[in-house]
C-alpha cells in the first residue's frame, strides 16, 4: 500500500504554489488593489464576488461561500479527488508526491528537495533543446523545414511561434552538443530521450534528424517530449519521444495547453488524431484542439479533458478504422458521460483528415460539421443496431444483449434514462430486462445520507446527541466544517490522555491550524487508510445536523465552556498540589497566598 503524504510535504507544496496562479490558469482573475476578483466559477453570477487574496492564500466568494487554497482550488474546479490534487500541484511544480515511509520525513525531506532539483534540471534540457530547435528552423539548416511548414502547411510565422515548432538539422549531434555544452550529461539527454544510445556500438547520436519538430508541453507549458515528422515520404512518417519519467502518452494531449492558453473561456475540446491536424486548425483559427499521441484516447485523456470543459467532441475518418477507433472511444468514454458533459462524434469525409478538409473548405464549415456531430446516444444506438432488422424478435432480443454491457458502464442518470427509453421503443422490451443484472439503478441513486446512516444507526446517533460529551460535539463539528476551526481558540488545546475524543480533537485541531481551508473531502482523504482517518470518517458519518451558522455558534460555545473548564480543572489540580504537600513542610510566602486566593475561589463558586 502507498503510504499517506506527508503532511511537511503538502505544506511545502502551497507554501510554494501560488492561489493567484493557479486560479488565474482556469478563470479569469482581474486586479482589484491587492486582490484579484472575478466571476465566481462554482456558481451562476452576472457580477463578479469571486476574491482570490495573494497575501494569505485563499480564495473566497462573497456570492456562494465557496472558499479554500491552491488545493481545494484544484479539487472543485477541475474535480479532482485530494490525492490527485496534490499530484496535480507537484506537476505543475515539477516534483515528485511524497509518501510516508517508515524512517519518517527526515529523510523524505531532503529527498523531496533532491528530486526538486531533479526535476527542475530535466526541465531546463527539455526547454533548451526546444529552443535549439525553434533556432535551427530560423537557420540555414532549417531552411526545408521552414519551407515545409510555410508552402506545404501553410503555416504563418505567428501560428510556428505559439505553438513552438521548430526543426531538427542533419546530422548526427548537432542537438547533443548543444546541451552537452550547456552542461547537460549524455544520462539525461539519453533519459530524456532526446538523444540514442546504439546498444551494439555505445554509440549516441540525435533521435530527431532532418525532421520539423512538434514539442509537446504539459499543461503548464513545460516541454515533455517532442514529435517530428518528416519532411517527404519517407519512413517513419512521425517519430516520438519514448516515454520518459516527464511523458507519458497516456496523460499527454497535444495542443491542450496552447488550447488554454488562447485568451477567453475554453468550453469544449476537440480530439484529433495527428499533430498537424491540431495546428492547421489552430491556423485557421480553431484553437481548441488536441490530439492524442499517436494512441486511442485513454481514460485518463478523458479525465483531464472533462475536468477542463464539459463538451468534447471526437473526430474520426469515415473509413473502418475510424469507425473502429470511434467504438474505442465510445468504451472508454461511457463510464464518466454523467449528467452535464457531453460528447460528440464528427465523422468526416473518407480521405480527409481535419487538417485537410479545414483547409479545404475554411473554419466556418467546419464548425457547422462539428456542432452538427452525432451526439453519444444517437451513436451509441446507431453501433448497437447496425446490422439488425428490428422487426425480428431474434435481432430486438440481440440489440438488448449487447445493450447490456454499455448500459453497465453508463452512470446512472438522464442520458441513460433517454437511452433505456429508447432502447424499450425499439425492442418492445420492458426496462427491466434491458437492465444489467447486478446495478438496479435504485442502489446507484440513493442518496448519500442513506448509504452513510444505516437506519438502525441513526435512533442511536441522534438519541445521544445531546448528551455527547463537548469534546466529541466538537470534534463532530469540526469533521462537518473543518474551516471552522478559526472559531476555536488558539489556547484551547486538549489533553490526549483524557479520552478518544480529545485524542482525534487534539490531533485534528494541530492540522487544521496549519491547514485551515479545507473541506471535509480533504480532510477524510488527508487521512484516509489510518486509524484516525476511519474515526473521522465515522464522525462525518454522526455529523450533527447544524447549518454552517448554528455550527459556528455551536462551536464558539463548547469552546468557552472547555476554556472554562479548563481554568477550573487548572485550579483544581494546583489546589491539591499546594494542599498535598507534606505538613512538614513550610510553603514559601508566594504559595501560600496562592493557596489561599485559591481557598477563596472554590468557597466563592459553591
Ligand atoms: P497520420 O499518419 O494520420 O498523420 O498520423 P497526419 O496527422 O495526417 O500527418 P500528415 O498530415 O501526413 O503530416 C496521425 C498521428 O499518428 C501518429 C502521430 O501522432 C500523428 O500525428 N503517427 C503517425 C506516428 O506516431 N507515427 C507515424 O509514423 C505516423
Ligand atoms: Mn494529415
Amino acid at each position: 500500500m502507498t503510504g499517506r503524504i506527508p503532511q511537511a510535504f503538502i505544506d511545502d507544496l502551497i507554501a510554494r504554489s501560488d492561489v493567484a496562479e493557479v486560479v488565474g490558469a482556469r478563470i479569469t482573475l482581474k486586479k482589484t488593489g491587492k486582490n484579484y476578483s472575478a466571476l465566481c466559477p462554482f456558481h451562476n453570477e452576472k457580477s463578479p464576488s469571486f476574491s482570490v487574496n495573494p497575501d494569505k492564500q485563499f480564495y473566497y466568494c462573497f456570492g456562494c461561500g465557496a472558499s479554500g487554497n491552491a488545493l481545494t482550488f484544484l479539487m472543485e474546479h477541475d474535480n479532482l479527488e485530494f490525492v490527485e490534487a496534490v499530484e496535480s500541484l507537484a506537476r505543475m511544480q515539477g516534483v515528485q508526491v511524497q509518501r510516508e515511509e517508515r524512517q519518517g520525513y527526515q529523510r523524505s525531506e531532503q529527498q523531496h528537495r533532491q528530486q526538486k532539483e531533479q526535476a527542475d534540471q530535466r526541465f531546463r534540457c527539455m526547454e533548451l533543446a526546444k529552443e535549439y530547435y525553434q533556432q535551427v528552423l530560423r537557420l540555414t539548416a532549417g531552411e526545408l523545414g521552414l519551407n515545409y511548414f510555410r508552402a506545404k502547411r501553410g503555416l504563418s510565422d505567428e501560428l510556428l511561434e505559439s505553438y513552438a515548432l521548430g526543426a531538427a538539422p542533419e546530422g548526427w549531434d548537432g542537438l547533443k552538443n548543444h546541451l552537452s555544452q550547456a552542461g547537460f550529461s549524455e544520462e539525461l539527454q539519453i533519459e530524456l530521450g532526446l538523444v540514442v544510445k546504439k546498444e551494439d556500438t555505445g554509440r549516441v547520436y540525435d533521435r530527431f534528424r532532418n525532421r520539423v519538430v512538434f514539442p509537446i508541453r504539459n499543461i503548464k507549458g513545460h516541454t515533455v517530449g517532442f514529435g517530428g515528422r518528416v519532411l517527404d515520404d519517407s519512413k517513419p512518417k512521425y517519430l516520438n519521444s519514448p516515454e520518459t519519467p516527464l511523458f507519458q502518452k497516456s496523460q499527454e494531449l497535444y495542443g491542450l495547453y496552447e488550447a488554454r492558453k488562447q485568451p477567453g473561456r475554453l468550453d469544449r475540446l476537440l480530439v484529433v488524431e495527428g499533430y498537424m491536424d491540431v495546428v492547421a486548425l489552430a491556423q485557421q483559427g480553431i484553437h481548441w484542439a488536441v490530439a492524442t499521441l499517436g494512441t486511442a484516447a485513454s481514460e485518463e485523456h478523458l479525465k483531464r479533458i472533462f475536468r477542463l470543459v464539459n463538451e468534447v467532441v471526437f473526430c474520426f475518418d469515415g473509413d473502418a478504422a475510424g469507425t473502429q477507433a470511434a467504438a474505442r472511444a465510445m468504451q472508454t468514454l461511457l463510464p464518466l458521460v454523467n449528467d452535464g458533459r457531453h460528447a460528440r462524434f464528427l465523422f468526416l469525409p473518407t480521405g480527409e483528415d481535419p487538417d485537410s478538409l479545414v483547409r479545404k473548405e475554411g473554419a466556418g464549415l467546419f464548425e457547422q460539421r462539428v456542432n452538427q456531430a452525432m451526439p453519444l446516444a444517437e451513436y451509441l444506438i446507431s453501433y448497437l443496431r447496425q446490422g439488425l432488422d428490428l422487426s425480428l424478435l431474434d435481432d430486438q432480443a440481440r440489440l438488448a444483449q449487447a445493450a447490456m454491457p454499455l448500459l453497465k458502464n453508463l452512470p446512472e442518470g438522464l442520458l441513460k434514462r433517454r437511452i433505456v427509453a429508447h432502447l424499450q421503443e425499439l425492442t418492445g422490451l420492458s426496462r427491466n430486462d434491458l437492465q444489467p443484472q447486478g446495478s438496479s439503478g435504485l442502489a446507484n441513486q440513493a442518496p448519500v445520507t442513506q448509504v452513510y446512516q444505516p437506519a438502525s444507526r441513526n435512533k442511536t446517533a441522534e438519541k445521544t446527541t445531546r448528551t455527547l460529551p463537548a469534546e466529541e460535539k466538537l470534534l463532530r463539528l469540526l469533521v462537518g466544517y473543518p474551516d471552522l476551526v478559526t472559531q476555536v481558540p488558539l489556547g484551547l488545546e486538549f489533553d490526549s490522555q483524557r479520552n478518544e475524543s480529545a485524542q482525534l480533537l487534539q490531533g485534528l485541531l494541530e492540522y487544521l491550524r496549519k491547514s485551515p481551508h479545507i473541506t471535509t473531502q480533504v480532510l477524510l482523504a488527508y487521512w484516509s487508510g489510518t486509524a484516525q482517518g476511519e474515526a473521522f470518517l465515522q464522525r462525518a458519518r454522526l455529523a450533527l445536523e447544524l447549518n454552517r451558522e448554528a455550527a459556528a455558534q455551536e462551536i464558539e460555545a463548547i469552546s468557552h465552556h472547555l476554556i472554562n473548564r479548563k481554568t477550573e480543572e487548572q485550579v483544581e489540580a494546583r489546589y491539591s498540589d499546594l494542599l498535598g504537600q507534606p505538613e512538614t513542610t513550610q510553603l514559601p510566602m508566594a504559595e501560600m497566598q496562592e493557596l489561599w486566593k485559591l481557598v477563596q475561589q472554590k468557597h466563592l463558586k459553591s
